[in-house]
């Protein structure tokens, strides 16, 4: 991997990182990580292989499942399409991070009460593309939850669990927020 960096005089000149493992830290979950790791090793694997954050899970490992979502300075992103070396410098939320203070985040719990999974594999993904939307927009639609999970292919076919889930979810959120602060 070639990376342009400034020298002393201030001109760009490439170095080449690898094929030797580098050391990376990534802030993953608000906490800084630090893993040997090849350069080209995808955002997934490193979350996966070197910090040992098996929630977020592989299926196609092309950007055309979705079942790999993370977040991303807040954003929604494919982390089978993100090289581990281009995430320093970024916040990264996996599903481990989801949770506050012990307890589930509403979409996570809204999957659970309305059995919106069945292997499993997408629903990593699934949430944290649901969560997204939730937390952006708690009075989001049905369509716009069939937008927010468009992307993701789910192959047991729990579609309507998991609007059923989501827009159960962003009523609760709705919820919460006109509860009187105490
Ligand atoms: S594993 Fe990343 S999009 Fe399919
Ligand atoms: S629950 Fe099995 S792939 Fe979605």
């Amino acid at each position: 991997m070639n990376v342009a960096t400034r020298n002393i005089s201030g001109s760009e000149t490439p170095d080449t990182l690898g094929p030797e493992p580098v050391s990376l830290s990534l802030n993953v979950n608000g906490e800084i990580q630090t893993a040997l790791a090849d350069p080209a090793t995808t955002l997934v694997e490193f979350l996966r292989d070197a910090l040992g954050l098996t929630g977020t899970k592989i299926g196609c490992d092309r950007g055309a499942c979705s079942a790999c979502t993370v977040w991303i300075d807040g954003e929604v992103a494919a982390s089978c399409m993100t090289l581990a070396f281009d995430a320093r410098e970024r916040s990264i939320t996996t599903i481990e991070g989801l949770s506050r203070e012990g307890k589930l985040h509403p979409v996570q719990r809204a999957f659970i009460e309305h059995d919106a999974l069945q292997c499993g594999f997408c629903t990593p993904g699934m949430v944290m593309s649901c969560a997204h939307l939730v937390n952006n927009n708690p009075r989001c639609t049905l369509e716009d939850v069939k937008t927010a999970i468009s992307g993701h292919l789910c192959r047991c076919g729990t579609y309507p669990n998991i609007f059923k889930a989501t827009l159960a979810a962003a009523e609760a959120v709705r919820a919460d927020e006109k509860e009187p602060a105490t």
